[in-house]
């Protein structure tokens, strides 16, 4: 059987309105109005989709606790298509949530191959970067993270093979060690929770994470004792597998509850106030009161060459560390929306929106959105050459890798082994 979506794939799909049809993701547009502030990357039109990014929203709006997360994977050096996951996480953080990172070594070694050494080297390579854009949080190495370990353990218990066949395709010869490491990829996803209390919690991460979404939204659910219902008049909750005393302890909680033998019915409650004492009482009784996690899914940048972006071919991006002629050479010969002859590009005008060199001002070089207005109007009239704007670019991109060695470089100290 084939999977739309896998994400160890090397191939890329960039067909985003069918895959969100078929498997269930929200287009982000209709909650924009409701942002206290738009982040550039929504604004540019860059991250499209979302699940349950609603309780996100509502979190930001009234100042509720709420947390971000997401993980690399140290198979390689930190690179321009990590960017943007990076940025979408800081600007959570600045937003108010409490950010976590997790460094995804026991996906690398299991999945990639990459022995420990190397996992803790480019490791601290991401952590480094995260700060520099200025991330503050936690940050944690799977294979040292006993907490999650047990909680991927936890989980383990509500997956079984036949999920793991129908979500990723796993088949009888999958190592038994990357089932473990999709297992703690959803315990990654539920941690921020673990550590610090119930929370919604956003996962930034491009579509081909998805299934472990799906997977994480599940065992979330399963993991709860109860479910609250608005029946209008009242409010039932529902017990799924709670034991018996968390049932009576809820209706001891409140002035006008009617016990029945699996749910109790409240009378005169708010909501959000009987979600907030069910969590509680989940968590006396041994339970988790884990919010069903939120993610957003942005769209890819284009590889420099035109192809997909990807680590396998050196020429579809930078890494952060590369030498500055190497990279003024990837971009003076990326692929541009230009048309064959001088002539006809100023008569028909260029192609921004099929140009890897306006797509990486877009995503990361040209934050100046009237700047960025400008370039793509000139474009599309025919008034910029293609050389003299990959020149420019080229500069841009000098002063950003320069600026961001420096600010890595000065925060290097906050990086642990
Ligand atoms: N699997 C992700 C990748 O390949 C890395 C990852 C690990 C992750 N844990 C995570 C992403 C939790 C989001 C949330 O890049």
């Amino acid at each position: 059987m084939q999977h739309a979506i896998n994400p160890w794939a090397s191939a890329q799909t960039t067909d985003y309105q069918r895959i969100f049809s078929e498997f269930g993701i929200e287009p982000i547009e209709p909650l924009v109005e409701r942002l206290p502030k738009v982040p550039p990357f929504i604004e540019r039109g860059i991250v499209i989709g979302h699940r349950g990014y609603e309780q996100i929203v509502e979190a930001m709006q009234q100042r509720r606790r709420f947390y971000v997360m997401t993980g690399f994977m140290p198979s390689g050096h930190p690179h321009l298509g990590h960017l943007m996951v990076m940025r979408e996480v800081v600007w959570h953080v600045e937003q108010g949530a409490l950010g976590y990172i997790a460094i995804a070594d026991r996906e690398a070694h299991a999945v990639r191959g990459i022995s420990w050494e190397d996992c803790a080297r480019y490791g601290r390579e991401y952590l480094e970067c995260l700060y520099a854009l200025g991330f503050r949080g936690t940050t944690y190495y799977q294979s040292r993270n006993n907490r999650l370990k047990d909680l991927a353990f936890e989980a383990a218990i509500k997956v079984n093979f036949s999920d793991l066949s129908a979500i990723y395709g796993f088949g009888l010869d999958t190592s038994l060690a990357h089932a473990m490491s999709v297992i703690t990829q959803v315990a990654d996803i539920l941690f921020p929770q673990l550590d610090a209390g119930p929370g919604p919690t956003v996962v930034p991460v491009g579509v081909d994470q998805d299934p472990h979404l799906r997977l994480t939204r599940d065992v979330a659910f399963k993991l709860r004792m109860f479910t609250v219902e608005d029946r209008g008049e009242y409010i039932s909750v529902r017990s799924k597998n709670a034991p018996p005393l968390a049932l009576k302890d809820i209706a001891c909680r409140f002035s006008r509850a009617k016990r029945y033998e699996g749910h109790v019915d409240l009378y005169g409650e708010d909501i959000r106030k009987v979600q907030d004492v069910v969590r509680e009482v989940e968590i006396c009784h041994g339970g988790t009161g884990f919010y069903t996690p939120s993610s957003t899914y942005h769209t890819f940048m284009p590889g420099l060459q035109g192809g997909k972006m990807s680590s396998s071919v050196p020429a579809s991006l930078f890494s952060f560390d590369e030498a500055e002629a190497a990279v003024k050479k990837k971009v003076m010969s990326a692929i541009t929306g230009g048309r064959t002859t001088l002539e006809e590009q100023k008569k028909m005008g260029g192609e921004p929106e099929r140009c890897a060199i306006f797509q990486l001002n877009l995503f990361h070089m040209l934050p100046d959105d009237a700047a960025l207005a400008e370039l793509r109007k000139a474009c599309l009239a025919g008034e910029v050459v293609c050389g003299r704007c990959k020149k420019e670019t080229a500069e841009r991109v000098a002063n950003f890798l320069k600026e961001f060695r420096e600010k890595r470089s000065a925060v290097a100290h906050e990086v642990g082994p």
